[in-house]
């Protein structure tokens, strides 16, 4: 087994709070090893693209600094996926550029549609890899969490926190729209932090009647204001998606739902008025929470050990309250994990009076 002496770590997809934590900890357990750590910028892009674009990392040079501690990826990513058509030529590319920068190994930081690509690309370029799950959506499969999430949700609930005081004030149904794609695991664990009175996923099914009759009961029990969280991939009444764009390579980029629910409640019901706030990206920037910390480092850590161990394209996991890791072939299968209708939390949320869709 060839010794590893060089490895290099990258971000990939959407940013998130913890990146930093993660690049720390795999510099720091990697120097224990005695590896030299090259800091891949841009996602795979510092690799694909000519000249190579990287920084090499040291304890001092990266833990010696505020970087750690705060949200952003100081390497950068990049949030698009990849055409087809690109592929081959891509994965080239990038097997040249890991060869020319003499690196053994990789660590990925990334969610489920990184973990695909970038493990085909080292498979292809003979390079070993382990991936390090991290979304503020939640949805990477195997993992009980992602590096991101917790932060995430607490900007969400932080936010319906303010909006419950300017609710009161105006008597007002105050609509978020929180991002997360096609899960609604941040909606939902928002909306339970936050105390909203509605929560949409993506998951559950719902009717405008539903959350009109919810409001209903709200003014009948005396109080002015409600709160209401929507998941952005929630579609309308329809079943039509509502989009605000495409990315790069024609996916759909979602954004909108909250206006059109607040459109639609405006027009069936008087005595609440409504207004929106969309998120967005704050979502990916709070000060990373001390949970996520803690599994960047215990993340990153096990990244080391596995490829000190001779391990590869392997994921390190949070299951069942311990580290773990698994093949990243079996989470690629899996697809996204998407909230469970019957979950504890969807069940917790109804139980203590919130509307979770149908009815
Ligand atoms: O996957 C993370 C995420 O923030 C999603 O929740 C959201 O739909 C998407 O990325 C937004 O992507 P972009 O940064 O390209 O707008």
């Amino acid at each position: 087994m060839r010794q590893i002496k060089r490895i290099g770590i990258l971000t990939s997809g959407g940013d998130c709070s913890g990146l930093n934590a993660v690049i720390r900890a795999v510099v720091n357990a990697a120097n224990g090893k005695k590896w030299e750590v090259f800091g891949i910028k841009f996602g795979t892009d510092g690799l694909t693209r000519r000249p190579l674009q990287y920084e090499k990392l040291t304890v001092d040079s990266f833990s010696n600094t505020p970087w750690p501690r705060l949200s952003g990826s100081y390497l950068g990513s990049l949030n698009s996926g990849v055409k087809l058509e690109s592929m081959d030529n891509l994965s080239k590319l990038f097997g040249e550029g890991a060869r020319e920068l003499g690196i053994d190994a990789l660590v990925v930081v990334g969610g489920d549609g990184s973990m695909n690509i970038v493990s085909n690309y080292c498979r292809l370029a003979g390079i070993k890899m382990v991936g390090i799950p991290k979304t503020i959506d939640n949805d990477t499969p195997i993992t009980d969490s992602s590096v991101g999430f917790a932060t995430a949700c607490q900007v969400c609930a932080d936010a319906l926190d303010s909006l419950s005081l300017t609710a009161r004030s105006h008597n007002r149904a105050l609509i978020l729209e929180v991002m997360g794609r096609d899960a609604g695991h941040l909606a939902m664990h928002s909306a339970i932090a936050g105390m909203a009175d509605v929560c949409l996923v993506p998951e559950i099914p719902y009717k405008i009647d539903s959350i009109i009759n919810k409001l209903k009961s709200i003014k009948k029990a005396g109080r002015d204001y409600a709160l209401i969280v929507v998941s952005e991939g929630v579609r309308r009444e329809d079943g039509q998606h509502v989009s605000a764009a495409t990315n790069k390579i024609g996916e759909t980029v979602y954004g909108g739902i909250g206006q059109y629910l607040s459109a639609e409640l405006n027009k069936r019901y008087k005595e609440f008025q409504t207004r929106v706030t969309t998120l967005g990206h704050v979502q990916r920037s709070g000060t990373p929470l001390a949970i996520d910390r803690i599994l960047a480092t215990m993340f990153g850590a096990k990244a080391i050990e596995l490829l000190s161990l001779g391990h590869t394209n392997r994921m390190v996991v949070w299951k069942n309250n311990e580290i773990a890791d698994y093949d990243i072939d079996e989470v690629v299968k899996e697809g996204t994990t998407l909230l469970d209708p019957n979950s504890d939390y969807v069940k917790a949320a109804r139980a203590t009076g919130m509307y979770v869709g149908e009815e």
